[in-house]
């Protein structure tokens, strides 16, 4: 897996949050994979993500300052080996726009980690600053486990 997209619904929490804490663990790994991160909606495109998220994923060492939304696209399909969903409404959204020749994997990130035992990285807008550590608790189970399996892969 050379490419991941991660996507979310307004791109300014959790897909963000995503593509850091999975850059993280890929680079510590000395593996190569290029990600990157986009909503499902626009109402966000354009702007940093969430102060919150900043903040908490700064906390981990982790800079995502610079990330700006963007729309997830037909193209990313083709671009991309994997696309990673966080919650369910974004996976039908893109399976909805999903082009019909696409042959990525398009998926819940936490069936990456199914140990881990939720389905969906619930979304942390609306609620206080533990919904955000928890975002990345889980994001850290699956980017460990992609880890391992890309690694044992490449055996
Ligand atoms: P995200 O969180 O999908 O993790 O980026 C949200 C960001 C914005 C909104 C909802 C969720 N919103 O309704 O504006």
């Amino acid at each position: 897996m050379k490419s991941i997209l991660f996507v979310c619904l307004g791109n300014i929490c959790r897909s963000p949050t995503a593509k850091a804490v999975f850059d993280w663990k890929i680079r510590e790994a000395g593996l190569g994979v290029n990600t990157d991160s986009a909503g499902t909606t626009a109402y966000h495109a354009g702007s940093p993500p969430d102060p919150r998220a900043q903040r908490i994923a700064r906390q981990w060492g982790l800079d995502i300052a610079g990330d700006r939304a963007r729309l997830v696209t037909p193209e990313d399909f083709a671009r991309f080996d994997a696309i990673f969903a966080m919650d369910r409404a974004n996976l039908g959204e893109l399976e909805r726009m999903r082009p019909a020749q696409a042959v990525g994997r398009v998926e819940l990130v936490m069936s990456l980690a199914p140990d881990y035992g939720v389905e969906e990285v619930p979304d942390p807008y609306y609620g206080g600053v533990d919904g955000f550590q928890r975002v990345i608790d889980m994001l850290e189970a699956a980017a460990d486990q992609l880890v391992e399996d890309l690694r044992r892969e490449r055996r």
